[in-house]
């Protein structure tokens, strides 16, 4: 198993999807409980998006029973505080604070970042991109005040913008974890994606390209999203290292968890015939509890062991990094992804050290290489 494990094939990835999605997710509710190993996190600053309910507000949870100064970042206020006061009951000393962000615009995103190093730009020690939608708010409304399709801003681009405007807080040893899907497992990218900027469509990635093709399955651009967290989480690691700083970034898959995810109106009301993963995941009703689903997230937060730190950027999924489709990726099809958001994002920010004279950044017009279903 080991050895399927660590192979680089696209047999080891195949092997993994099933075991994860084909019988983790079914499993969810019986799977035993994860072990997560309590450290003093006293002193310590975590910033959670999207935690005032479901995997955001049991990681906050944690984090506060460990002792650390949590950021409960919300786009609702009234459901934030309601969040807070009900951590507080069972851990009453905690130190939590709460911030409004709606992670559906570029510009939310820069102001917050803006705000933070107006309020004092206090060092921070974790950072949890965790915000995360399976649907557009509306089936009517598929694209961001941006131009975007919504799953690919909220869940994705706001972690390039946040990461890259909250970095020059980041204490030297600070950790940036996102909540990835077993998603990742199953998604690609067509060849197409990374080549271009293109507001107003879905990305060429997700073969939808407005009034052209019809819309994928929302559940299949939502694992499009959360691939790019992992394949992010690999690049700030290629770039961190390359310019030597100890910053670690790590994507995981929490499972199949209960929250309110599944509750909302075009996840919760997907027909089997439009969108059969998100159908059988509402029908199966047998998620364990988000408690269970965030422990692998906290664990890469809190672990500073080089088990887990050398394996920053690949996939961790209870407790374990798992190979992936990415790894199966080369650099240049890595940089052109940096590329993509940057352009996408209005940020620049080179995946190479500013000053490296030997590292070569691949042009956009290169083809790529690319794993898909007919590779
Ligand atoms: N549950 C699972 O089985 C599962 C599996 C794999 C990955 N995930 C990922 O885990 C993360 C947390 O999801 P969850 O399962 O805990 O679902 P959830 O209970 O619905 O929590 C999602 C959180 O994201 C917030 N959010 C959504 N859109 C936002 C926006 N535009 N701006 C700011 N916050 C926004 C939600 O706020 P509101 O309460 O205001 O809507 C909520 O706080 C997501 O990224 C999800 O993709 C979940």
């Amino acid at each position: 198993m080991s050895f399927i494990k660590k192979a680089k094939t696209k047999a080891a990835v195949k092997y993994n999807a099933l075991m994860v999605v084909g019988i983790r997710v079914f499993l969810a509710k019986r799977l035993s409980a994860q072990t997560l190993n309590r450290v003093d996190l006293t002193g310590k600053r975590a910033i959670v998006t999207g935690s005032n309910t479901g995997l955001g507000k049991a990681t906050v949870q944690y984090l506060a029973e460990m002792g650390a100064e949590v950021y409960i970042v919300c786009r609702n206020l009234g459901k934030g505080e309601a969040a807070r006061q009900d951590i507080l009951k069972t851990i009453p000393h905690a130190s939590l604070h709460l911030i409004q962000l709606d992670t559906s615009t570029l510009e939310n995103c820069r102001k917050f970042c803006e705000d933070w190093a107006a309020n004092g730009g206090k060092t921070i020690d974790m950072l949890f991109h965790n915000a995360g939608i399976g649907c557009p708010p509306s089936p009517d409304n598929l694209f961001s005040p941006d131009g975007f399709e919504h799953m690919y801003m909220t869940n994705f681009l706001s972690n390039v913008v946040l990461t890259h405007g909250l970095e020059r807080f980041f204490a030297p040893d600070a950790k940036v974890i996102m909540t990835s899907s077993p998603g990742v497992y199953v998604a690609n990218f067509s060849p197409d994606f990374a080549k271009q900027s293109t507001k107003n469509t879905m990305e060429p990635g997700f073969n939808y390209i407005k009034d052209a093709h019809p819309k994928p399955a929302n559940s299949v651009v939502y694992s499009s999203t959360k691939l790019m967290q992992l394949c992010f989480a690999r690049n700030l690691m290629r770039k961190w290292k390359a310019e030597g700083k100890g910053y670690i970034a790590h994507a995981y898959n929490p499972g199949y968890a209960a929250s309110d995810f599944f509750e909302k109106e075009g996840v919760k009301t997907s027909k089997r015939k439009d969108d059969l993963i998100w159908w059988m995941l509402t029908w199966l009703k047998a998620p364990m509890p988000a408690s269970e689903g965030c422990k692998t997230g906290v664990m890469l937060a809190i672990d500073n062991s080089k088990k887990v730190t050398d394996k920053a950027g690949f996939l961790w999924d209870r407790m374990k990094w798992r190979t992936s489709t990415i790894d199966l990726y080369d650099d240049k099809m890595l940089d052109r992804m940096w590329d993509r958001w940057c352009n996408d994002t209005g940020i620049e920010w080179s995946i190479v050290p500013q000053d490296s004279t030997t590292a070569s950044k691949a042009s956009v017009d290169e083809p790529a290489v690319i794993i898909s279903e007919k590779n």
